[in-house]
């Protein structure tokens, strides 16, 4: 599996706080059968404005930690996790902001926990005008959203992809993103699932709880078919959307169903 939102670098974040504790997160990913991981510490523009040097550098220096020290089967790629902001196209633009697996074409977006900014579609928007897609992390942590679906429809229908944390589903955010979160899947509008882990404990790199309430098919979409196409740069197909056309259930809506029972 591949994990395209982790803390996992040490020392540059509120994620891991040191190499020992990278490491054993890089244990833990592995026990649960993640091969791949893209760290994306958080950059948040004119507060935590980290230098690409300095995330490309830790990134390469807990890779050697892991295959030549520990051994681990476990490859960590450059990312960043970009705070929602106005100015966020013009850095995208000044090379200032790492894209997922920093290939140019995915940029991980976090919005505020409450709220969403009135500048956000704007911002959105004008990242896909420059070529880079823009993937909504975990927005079932957002307040306004887990209270109302049709607001990430709307972010959605404009062309932004979307990342839920595997954690959500198992209740570390609380009921109400729990929800959210099924609702996001159900209706067909996640591509990804990631762990976002932070930690070696509460929040560590797991995801294998989820096969208790989404189909295995489903799973490996969102964390190996689609991060796949984002590694390698290649385009992601959101036809699966599950959006009701004709009347049919489609494959997501069956889940929608399905995590409607539990
Ligand atoms: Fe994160």
């Amino acid at each position: 599996m591949i994990d395209i939102h982790s803390h996992i670098l040490p020392g540059i974040d509120d994620g891991s706080p040191d190499m020992e504790t990278s490491i054993r997160m890089a244990e833990i990913a592995a026990s649960e059968g993640i091969e791949i991981m893209v760290a994306t510490p958080h950059f948040i523009s004119k507060d935590k404005e980290i230098e690409r040097e300095r995330v490309l550098k830790k990134t390469e220096e807990l890779n050697e930690y892991i295959k030549s020290r520990v051994g681990l089967d476990i490859a960590v790629y450059p990312g960043e996790e970009v705070f929602i902001s106005p100015d966020v196209p013009d850095l995208f633009s000044q090379g200032k902001l790492i894209t997922l697996f920093d290939g140019g074409k995915y940029l991980l977006v976090e919005l505020p926990m409450m709220s969403i900014p009135p500048y956000t579609k704007d911002v959105l928007h004008a990242l896909m005008l420059k070529g880079v897609k823009p993937i909504i992390a975990h927005p079932e942590r957002n307040r306004e959203i887990a209270r109302d679906m049709a607001k990430l429809r709307e972010l959605v229908s404009l062309g932004a992809l979307v990342q839920v944390n595997s954690l959500s589903f198992y209740g570390v955010f609380g009921r109400e993103a729990k929800h959210a979160a099924q609702r996001i899947v159900g209706e067909g509008m996640a591509q990804f699932m990631a762990t976002d882990c932070h930690t070696a404990r509460a929040r560590s790199p797991r995801y294998l709880k989820t096969e208790q309430i989404l189909p295995r098919s489903l799973i490996n979409l969102l964390m190996r078919e689609n991060p796949e196409k984002v590694m390698t740069g290649r385009d992601i197909d959101v036809s699966g959307g599950g959006y009701r056309k004709n009347g049919k259930m489609n494959f997501f809506q069956k889940v929608a169903f399905f995590l409607g029972q539990l």
